[in-house]
């Protein structure tokens, strides 16, 4: 059996490729356009591992996804290639309606004819999975429940609007022509191979070079902040044992204040890597200019995803940004690849494109 796993190049989905194949020995096919997010060094440890196949190419080709599936038959596919920057939404929404709305229709329509042509149990185990934001839900007052999965969709960003569009293709194709889908909704990643354009990469790499550490607006938006290991777990038990057609929500119960993030790495810092002029981290925060339609408060419930199929996160957010802390440190090499670009020529140079 194999899976095919979409956007396995960049952040989540590096890590999910890596968990997968380090948790069971299921092939994985990875397709990845390989933009500015995607870096084929996230996979480096699996270059002779033939369990792994990376295909660059984009969702929406036509020509190429029927291809692939039909070669590689797999018994699921995990949808994780998105544009997921906001404020690339905001600067340039674009990318976000192609890939994640078109690219997501294209998918689901080669997804349909593959699995339509499927018979017996290869066509009763095959699933979507795919894999979406909270912020579909909109923001939510400070004394406001959690999102749970019935809470009416209200994206505010262009990225979240082109996500809410990409989840209600995903529903239609389930309803109407039976596709087995699956939908996740989780809240705010953290951990390695982050690109530096997040709130939490951007902060240690900032901080590591003595430049300002930008907070938007007052710094008191909250978001919940999970591991990404966790996120994984979720999606790997989800594609088990998840009820066809359902959606779930998927958080960390760790709802943090922007400022407050910032501070707690400043603290880490100081005592990790203490910087030499004596100053200490905290210094560097800046408060710039907010963020356009900027949401004010995420959270998520996920008691369904416990209460059904056992899930639960295993880090704290304290234990989860230690670990998160360590691998920037030990993989300064990599920041700076990603930061300087180097790593497209060397995509170039790898793929010959
Ligand atoms: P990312 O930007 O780090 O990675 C996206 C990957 O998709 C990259 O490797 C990129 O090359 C690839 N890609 C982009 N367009 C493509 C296309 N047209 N065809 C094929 N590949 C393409 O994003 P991420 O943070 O890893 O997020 C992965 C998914 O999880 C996204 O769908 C995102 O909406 C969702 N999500 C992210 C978070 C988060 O906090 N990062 C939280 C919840 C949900
Ligand atoms: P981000 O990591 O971009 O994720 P998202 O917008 O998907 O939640 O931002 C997390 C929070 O941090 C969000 O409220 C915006 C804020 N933020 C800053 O204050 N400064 C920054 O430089 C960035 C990138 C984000």
């Amino acid at each position: 059996m194999t899976i095919l796993v979409t956007g396995g190049a960049g952040f989540i989905g590096s890590n999910f490729v890596l968990d997968w194949l380090a948790e069971r020995d299921e092939p994985v096919v990875n397709l990845d356009k390989l933009t500015y997010a995607g870096n084929p060094r996230n996979l480096g440890s699996l270059e002779r591992d033939s369990r792994h196949v990376l295909v660059v190419g984009d969702i929406g080709d036509t020509r190429l996804v029927p291809i692939l599936l039909e070669r590689h038959r797999p018994r699921a596919i995990v949808n994780l290639a998105a544009e997921s920057h906001v404020d690339r939404s905001i600067h340039g929404p674009d990318h976000f309606v192609q890939t994640n709305i078109i690219g997501t229709y294209h998918l689901l329509q080669s997804a349909c004819a593959y699995w339509s042509a499927l018979s017996g149990t290869e066509r009763d185990r095959f699933r979507f999975l795919h894999v979406s934001t909270d912020e579909v839900y909109g923001s939510l007052d400070p004394d406001d429940v959690a999102f749970s999965e019935n809470h009416p969709y209200a994206p505010n960003s262009p990225y979240a609007a082109s996500k809410a569009a990409s989840d209600h293709l995903v529903r239609a194709w389930g309803h109407t022509y039976g596709l087995p889908v699956l939908t996740t909704n989780c809240s705010n990643n953290y951990g390695p191979f982050q690109f530096p354009e997040k709130l939490i990469p951007l902060c240690i790499h900032n901080a590591l070079a003595g430049k300002p550490l930008p907070i938007y607006g007052d710094g008191r938006q909250i978001r919940d902040w999970l591991y990404v290991k966790d996120h994984c777990n979720a999606i790997r038990l989800v594609l088990e044992s998840g009820q066809v057609g359902e959606t779930y929500n998927v958080g960390g119960n760790s709802e943090h204040a922007n400022l407050e993030v910032v501070r707690t790495l400043c603290r880490l810092l100081n005592d990790m890597m203490p910087r030499a002029n004596g100053a200490t981290y905290q210094e560097l925060i800046a408060f710039v200019s907010d963020r356009p339609g900027h949401d004010r408060r995420y959270a998520i419930d996920s008691g369904k995803l416990r209460r059904e199929l056992d899930w639960r996160p295993m880090e704290t957010f304290d234990s989860g940004i230690g670990k998160t802390l360590e691998w920037y440190l030990a993989n300064q090499d990599w920041v700076a690849e990603v930061t300087s670009g180097a790593y497209r020529d060397w995509v170039k140079t790898q793929y010959g494109r």
